[in-house]
């Protein structure tokens, strides 16, 4: 079985929770995109775990792959790695050769382009990815495979320098000491993570041919890709299930299965227009913790907003969705669904590109009650579905319905243990 596991809105669906849960049935977990602006938790028996560039399959798969897709900040992995094989000693983890360095450079340019950008800011994570893709693109940028070989490394240093000069000025990096430093601290994590580099296109390959279950973990979330989100406000890579081919190497004609995951409401972090957006009411936030893993920042909190959720289920062509936080939404009183997108009274078929359009879009809602607090979450994991508050079948049909797709897993808590499945999980 091959699958794809991607978030369905604006990132923070609760993916590390849900591709920790299904990647008991799965050999290989391989991330392609992104870095460590992603943050995903996984909570085990109580005890939680956080990952940004490790896939969060790593708890119960037997290896774990880094794409070529990936911009990798080899401190945060370093450290990432030493925590993992702490619980995990026998994980086999390989990256790519071809996924692309993040220096403290970039984080330095990340927040400068920031400042430059002023009333466009994009409230990145300032985690350097915008930078470090940019490079890549540019045909300037280090890749892991680089960090075997100082002279290229500092070559490419001075390249970036050079091309970037006028926005590192007043920055550490205008001293060639700091960045000779640069280079010396680069090969040395260059040697710790050297020996998990391989060519992973054929490793991904050969673990297929020879039967093996993979998962491929997407990062952020639909509406953050470059090309179909709402630009200028997303990350700069592909985060739609076209990406993992791009950026594993594996060819998207052998994936059987696509899942997306979505929260019962929808959150934000960053600026931009946000269409179902609760706003001046701050009670679905604290129900839910709803605090970047990443940034810590209060994230931007509105309801469950169809359009969209359509929208990125096609762009994904999804099978099957896995819905959370449905016990966070069930302790509001009311709680709407965003149906419907209309200009000047008339529905829109189409998701809105034109930043302007989104100031004239009118919502249409629905109405639902909320369901309380589930007190008996033991008894419905034990005994499945049919023991769901009657109010929670009827607002998980109407998502079916109106989706035309099956919710397969549904998360009543952050636990692993506290997940129901359906169909084709079961
Ligand atoms: P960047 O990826 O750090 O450049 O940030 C670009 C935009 O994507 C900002 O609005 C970030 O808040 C958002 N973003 C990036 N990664 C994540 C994520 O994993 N979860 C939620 N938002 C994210």
């Amino acid at each position: 079985m091959i699958s794809v596991i991607l978030g369905l809105q604006f990132g923070d669906e609760g993916k590390g929770k849900i591709t920790d849960f299904i990647s008991k049935d799965y050999d290989d977990v391989v991330r392609f995109n992104g870095g460590s602006n992603a943050g995903h938790t996984v909570v085990i028996n109580g005890e939680k775990f956080k990952f940004h560039l490790v896939p969060s399959g790593a708890m119960q798969s037997n290896r774990v792959i880094l794409g070529n897709g990936m911009v990798i900040d080899p401190e945060e992995l370093v450290d990432e790695i030493d925590l993992l094989k702490k619980s995990k000693k026998n994980i086999d983890i390989k990256i790519s050769a071809g996924a692309h360095i993040v220096t403290k450079m970039h984080k330095c340019l990340d927040k400068k382009e920031e400042e430059i950008r002023s009333k466009l800011n994009i409230g990145t994570t300032s985690q350097g990815i915008g930078p470090t893709y940019e490079d890549k693109y540019a045909r300037t940028g280090i890749r892991l495979i680089d960090l075997s070989n100082p002279e290229i490394i500092r070559d490419k240093i001075e390249t970036i320098y050079n091309m970037k000069r006028q926005l590192l000025k007043g920055s550490i990096y205008e001293n060639p000491e700091e960045r000779g430093k640069m280079v010396e601290s680069l090969c040395s994590f260059g040697t710790s993570i050297m020996k998990y580099m391989d060519y992973t296109e054929n490793v991904i390959y050969n673990d297929y041919r020879s039967g093996k279950n993979i998962l491929f973990e997407g990062a952020q979330g639909g509406m953050l890709d470059i090309d179909f989100g709402i630009y200028p406000f997303v990350t700069s890579s592909n985060t739609l299930a076209g990406a993992l081919s791009t950026g594993s190497g594996f060819s998207f004609r052998k994936v059987d299965r696509v899942i997306g995951v979505f929260k019962a409401y929808t959150s934000k972090v960053g600026s931009g227009p946000f269409p179902s957006e609760i706003l001046n009411d701050s009670t679905l936030r604290d129900l839910g913790g709803e605090y970047g893993t990443t940034t810590g920042r209060p994230r931007r909190i509105g309801w469950l907003d169809l359009p969209l959720l359509k929208y990125t289920i096609m762009m994904n062509d999804v099978d099957s969705l896995a819905i959370t936080k449905v016990d966070i939404l069930g302790k509001m009183k009311t709680i709407k669904v965003a149906t419907k997108y209309t200009i000047d009274g008339r529905e829109i078929d189409y998701f809105p590109r034109r930043l302007e359009e989104f100031d004239k879009l009118h919502v249409d809602y629905v109405e639902f009650p909320g369901w309380g607090d589930i007190t008996n979450g033991d008894d419905i994991i034990s005994k499945g579905y049919q023991e769901l508050p009657e109010n929670m079948k009827k607002f998980l049909e109407f998502i079916e319905e109106e989706t035309g797709k099956t919710i397969d897993i549904i998360s009543l808590g952050e636990d692993r243990r506290m997940t129901i499945t359906k169909q084709i999980f079961n």
